[in-house]
């Protein structure tokens, strides 16, 4: 007799790798300095989430915008009636703090890109099986305390390394958080360049997805032209 795995329902993070030049970081720097408040903190907390706005960064975020549409058809969707739109954009610049667990379910599609990382910064990107769905645990913790080897198969959460230039496209509902070694969660600043030198420097994103016109329906948003506040 033979036995055969199916897995089913896998979830789908879509990795992009731009090459950094230096004046890109600068230039990364320097927003930073300029759209951060006056303790050096800048994140979407302080109101500073319009970073893809800022045209030296045209390129970039058109990249990340096709790092999107190859996830999508990845997925098997035809982009050719999506349209694709950042909708908010911040700076999450850690030194030694991780991020604790959370998610951008308010959005459609998330993304976190590395223009700088410290050599001493090695921070984890994980991402954590939702609870709530069908996924291989049995029940709460009955891997945890029983597997005896962790790989692709049997993980409820899965840590993957973070490259200077990595452009992570994944589901905004999808549950993930940093790492560290010391205090998750706390806002840590930065008032120079030699400060932002030191430091894991991360670009976040949050997209939403339309429809290009209103010809159809497909459970897509309508365009936002079509959109009118009352
Ligand atoms: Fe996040």
């Amino acid at each position: 007799m033979i036995t055969e795995n199916i897995l089913l329902f896998p979830t789908l993070i879509t990795l992009g790798k731009r090459e950094v030049d230096e004046l890109e970081k600068e230039s990364w720097f320097s927003a930073y300095l300029e759209q951060s408040d006056k303790d050096g903190n800048s994140n979407e907390f302080t109101g500073h989430q319009s970073v893809h706005h800022d045209i030296r960064f045209k390129r970039v975020f058109s990249d990340i915008a096709d790092t999107i549409r190859k996830h999508l058809t990845t997925l098997g969707v035809d982009t050719n009636m999506i349209e694709v739109y950042i909708q908010k954009s911040f700076f999450n610049v850690k030194k030694n703090n991780g991020n604790p667990q959370h998610n951008h379910k308010e959005s459609h599609i998330s993304f976190t890109y590395y223009p700088y990382i410290h050599e001493s910064r090695n921070q984890q990107l994980v991402f954590y099986q939702d609870k709530d769905k069908v996924g291989n645990d049995i029940y709460e913790e009955f891997l945890d305390f029983n597997v005896k080897e962790w790989h692709n198969i049997n993980a409820t959460n899965y840590s993957l390394p973070v490259v200077e230039g990595n452009i992570f496209v994944f589901p905004s509902k999808l549950a993930h958080g940093v790492n560290s070694e010391s205090e998750i969660g706390d806002s840590e600043y930065f008032k120079t360049i030699e400060e932002l030198k030191l430091s894991r420097f991360c670009v976040v994103g949050d997209v939403v997805l339309t429809r290009k016109d209103t010809k159809s329906y497909d459970r897509l948003l309508m365009p936002i032209d079509n959109w009118r506040k009352f």
